[in-house]
């Protein structure tokens, strides 16, 4: 391990405190400690009990068909509805009046109440909609929208016709799209005319005529829906082009739906890896339905009354497990926003909260250290007594935020779930249960029932308490990735290949002495910037794109708010530089906005460092490890290896002469 963790794991081998659940969430909690024995007793017996917790058309005959690892099966020959289990089965429960959305709009006083009937109508009316499009069961539909209500019913009416959705964030470029179009062949993109953002109508349209422009003669997109939210103007392709609400609102309520084979495709989720090409993680139905629910359950402690909040976007894997399937299949009440946290105040969370009494609270690190710099007199405005419990994702919680969250938020009384997974493991693996565990600010503590994680060195030995490695999973679970979108090879050399039998997730975690599991993130050149995974490489090949640049690295650099940060080493070509070498500060401005446009604002670099050369081993790999000491401004590390020591001293040189931007 770099220097950078072995700092990480001192520090937090000091964090002594301790916070017990609270004995009234302990007392009634829905998972108590038993659950843990059971499912080590029998774990295959116990995911079936959770998977009884859904409606199913036809009973698995087999829980786990395991024969051909590591491509898994769950719930063999069990058939059902995932979308009838997210909406129908509630109604047909009696609870039809419940709220299953308060949506909330960016624009104030902009709400809308959706009870699990109304919800019914709009998913079945939307299913039959995409079926007079002409889209079939197996076909795949992109959508690309902002957090609307239609969003939910586009997904889940896809999902209720055994079509396969691919939800592309809505801050991703037309490149982004259109590259995630090509790769899973869809013939439907669902978009919007745009969405409200900071307080302004904001465009989302322009860029997928733009992505099909691109794509051209390939294109495979056969019609575009269109929602109408803001009511600006849009180009229209009447070949193209159709209106939702005139595919839609005419549809009927009745929709008979199918039940579909347990292992059918649910969705297609792209997400960084190590090269250039994002990966389509494919998640399938029973197993992920089974494991979403019952973890939403579980980890939050779910009851009926419960007003729940997820606040990512649906874009990402956490609103696909706990905005969508989850809290859905789970019947729960629960808000969803679609602006910022700070339009057109830096309390409207705080003011939504206090507004529908949230009670279950489910944000980021990024977000929670964003607040802390604002201030505790913002959140001091609301009444927050409601929440009883809070959960983070996305990124390792230092100690500190974790505190400032469960006093200031929590009321010194909510219980803090730090939940560790990733897109592909489709649900929580590793988290507090809130009825069961003592947490300890900064650690996701121990792998829920039924998950078998644990910490191992170079040779795939469990490292004792007290030691650092690589962060693996020695048993299938039923929200498992299935493979990689038409590519099983890659999905065997990705997350299989280090040690046989093991799912190496690609993170560094530490067991303290207790044997609780401290996440201490990526251990390749994967990124996390505010708990969203950013690939070097990717970042890279837009730099290169850009005409005056000939050569880019980029490393994540510890950051305050964001986790970390895009931070980029650009060498530009001969061309593009002044006599003396240097360029000026519009070019690197000019590179930052290149990089929002080739992925999206996210991925747009921090810091734009323009360099001579870059730190190269003989075999000619760029070494991020140095160049990521120079980015935290740290003395630089080992430079044996470099082909030319003297490297780094330019490097040093340029970023002390004012040729790099930071905002
Ligand atoms: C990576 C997965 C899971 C949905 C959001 C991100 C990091 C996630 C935690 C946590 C420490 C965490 C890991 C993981 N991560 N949650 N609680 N503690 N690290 O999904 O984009 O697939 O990223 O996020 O590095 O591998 P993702």
């Amino acid at each position: 391990m770099s220097e950078n963790k072995s700092e990480a794991l001192a520090n937090l081998s000091n964090e002594t405190r301790r916070f017990d659940p609270p004995a009234e969430l302990a007392e009634s909690a829905n998972v108590k400690a038993d659950a843990y024995d059971r499912a080590s007793e029998d774990r295959e017996a116990f995911w079936a009990e959770a998977a009884e917790r859904l409606d199913w058309g036809r009973k698995w005959d087999q829980v786990l068909d395991w024969s051909n690892p590591p491509f898994a099966k769950w719930f063999v020959g069990g058939t059902l509805n995932a979308a009838v289990n997210c909406v129908d089965r509630h109604v047909d429960a009696g609870n039809g009046d419940k709220v299953a959305i308060h949506w909330v709009g960016e624009p104030a006083d902009d709400t809308r109440d959706i009870t699990y009937a109304e919800l019914k109508d709009e998913v079945s009316k939307a299913a039959n909609a995409l079926t007079e499009l002409g889209v079939e069961k197996g076909d795949r539909v992109a959508i690309y929208l902002p957090m609307l209500p239609e969003t939910v019913i586009a997904m889940l009416a896809c999902a209720r016709i055994g079509a396969i959705h691919t939800v592309v964030f809505g801050g991703f470029s037309s490149d982004a799209l259109a590259s995630r179009v090509t790769d899973c062949d869809a013939k439907v993109i669902i978009t919007s005319d745009g969405g409200y953002r900071r307080g302004a109508p904001s465009s989302l349209k322009p860029a997928v005529d733009e992505a099909i422009e691109k794509l051209g003669e390939d294109s495979p997109v056969q019609k575009v829906l269109v929602v109408r939210r803001t009511g600006q103007d849009v180009e229209w392709n009447d070949d193209l082009d159709v209106w939702w609400h005139d595919a839609v609102d005419g549809q009927s309520t009745e929709h008979e739906a199918e039940m579909h084979d347990s292992e059918h495709p649910l969705y297609v989720m792209y997400t960084s890896g190590t090269t250039g090409k994002p990966k389509g993680i494919l998640h399938t139905t029973g197993g992920y339905l089974t494991g979403t629910a019952y973890t939403h359950w579980s980890v939050f402690d779910l009851k009926d009354d419960d007003v729940y909040w997820c606040t990512a976007d649906v874009g990402w894997v956490t609103g696909h497990s706990y905005l969508v399937y989850g809290p859905l299949a789970n019947g729960a009440t629960q808000v969803m926003y679609e602006g910022t946290p700070d339009a057109p105040h830096k309390g409207r969370w705080w003011e939504i909260v206090q507004q529908y009494g949230v009670t279950i609270f489910y944000t980021a690190p990024t977000a929670i250290r964003t607040f802390m710099k604002w201030g505790d007199e913002i959140p001091a405005e609301y009444d927050l007594t409601s929440i009883r419990v809070l959960g983070s994702v996305g990124e390792p919680i230092n100690p500190e935020a974790y505190v400032w969250y469960r006093s200031t938020i929590g009321g010194d009384k909510a219980p803090v779930v730090d939940t560790w997974w990733q897109t592909e493991t489709g649900q929580i693996m590793i988290s507090p249960l809130p009825g069961v565990t003592s947490g300890k600010p900064g650690s996701a503590m121990k792998p829920l029932p039924g998950i078998v994680a644990d910490v191992v060195d170079d040779d795939a030995n469990s490292v004792p308490d007290g030691s650092g490695g690589y962060l693996v999973l020695r048993e299938p679970w039923p929200a498992m990735l299935r493979t990689l979108w038409g590519d099983d090879q890659r999905f065997k050399d990705t997350y299989w290949s280090r040690w046989p039998g093991l799912y190496f997730a690609g993170d560094g975690a530490k067991k303290d002495d207790d044997g609780d599991i401290w996440v201490l993130g990526r251990v390749d050149d994967v990124m996390n910037v505010s708990g969203h995974r950013l690939s070097t490489t990717e970042i890279e090949s837009a730099l290169v794109s850009h005409p005056k640049v000939a050569e880019a690295a980029v490393v994540g650099a510890a950051d305050e708010t964001t986790g970390q940060a895009v931070c980029a080493f650009v060498i530009l070509k001969e061309s593009a530089t002044d006599d003396e070498g240097t360029a000026d500060d519009e070019l690197i401005q000019e590179l930052r906005q290149h990089v929002a446009k080739q992925i999206g604002a996210i991925a747009r670099p921090r810091q734009v460092m323009i360099v001579p050369e870059l730190p190269k081993t003989r075999s000619g790999k760029i070494m991020r490890r140095l160049l990521k000491d120079v980015a935290e401004h740290r003395d630089v590390g080992d430079v044996t290896t470099l082909a030319d020591s003297t490297v780094m001293d330019l490097i040093k040189d340029k970023e002390g002469s004012g040729s790099s931007s930071e905002d």
